[in-house]
């Protein structure tokens, strides 16, 4: 399926990772990172909103420490000098699990996703049309990042909406504990295809994924497919759907 506009996503990268994001960065702009924190290895991990393969320009620092309780450093380095932190003392990461981490640009500031929350704003202090890379480094690892320029949605397509349900139940005997996750939904946002998300949590029995959307009128062929990490775990479970033209 092509798509008018959209940069292809980068899968798998392996950290350190620095990319180019096509065009630079635009109001509207949204970056999303799947990925995990690694159970070890070290206690930070940074996303650097960049100007070029050069890090000694950074306009968003976003900077997760695993240290004193957990906390988030923001900041800006201009011409290799770093600016005054912004200090969050809140971790909403946790080592060994998986996360989604959302870049929304907006005129005034860099709005953050953490698992589908707010977590935090970030005022700009240099122009964000000068940011055209993306670095990452630290103890994560990655599944993909995914660019979501403004306006741009799959082309001749309707909205697709995706809602996760996580389902809690403890069953005599089991043979693995279900974690406590509560269940959550997440409201219909739109996504565009092809689409790559962590499962927060991650699978356990009794666990459902609900997939919810509109096949297009021109499809063949659509389907999902659950996945685990390469090094974690040896299987694979996909399913596919197949729809017959007239
Ligand atoms: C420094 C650290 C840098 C960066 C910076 C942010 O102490 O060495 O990697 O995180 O803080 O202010």
């Amino acid at each position: 399926m092509a798509f008018g506009g959209a940069q292809a996503s980068y899968i798998n990268p392996v950290v350190p990772f620095t990319g180019m994001i096509q065009g630079g960065l635009q109001d509207g702009h949204k970056i999303t990172i799947i990925g995990a924190v690694l159970p070890s290895g070290g206690n930070r991990f940074a996303v650097n909103l960049q100007t070029g393969y050069n890090d000694s320009d950074i306009a968003f620092h976003f900077n997760p420490r695993f240290e004193e309780g957990g906390y988030v450093v923001c900041n800006t380095k201009q011409r290799g000098s770093w600016g005054t932190e912004e200090r969050k003392m809140h971790m909403p990461f946790q080592r060994g699990c998986s996360f989604e981490l959302c870049f929304q640009v907006q005129s005034s500031e860099f709005r953050v996703m953490v698992n589908g929350n707010l977590f935090t704003q970030y005022a700009h202090r240099v122009p964000f049309h000068r940011i055209d890379a993306i670095s990452i480094t630290g103890v994560v690892q990655l599944s993909s990042i995914s660019f979501q320029p403004p306006g741009i949605w799959p082309a001749n397509s309707a909205p697709i909406a995706q809602t996760f349900v996580h389902t809690i139940h403890s069953a005599p005997g089991q043979m693995f504990p279900n974690p406590v996750i509560p269940p959550a939904v997440y409201p219909n946002p739109v996504y565009q295809l092809p689409f790559f998300t962590s499962i927060l949590g991650g699978l356990y029995p009794s666990k459902s994924i609900l997939v919810s959307g509109t096949i297009l009128p021109s499809a063949q062929r659509c389907g999902s497919c659950v996945k685990g990490t390469a090094s974690r775990w040896p299987w694979t479970v996909s399913t596919c759907l197949n729809t017959t033209t007239a």
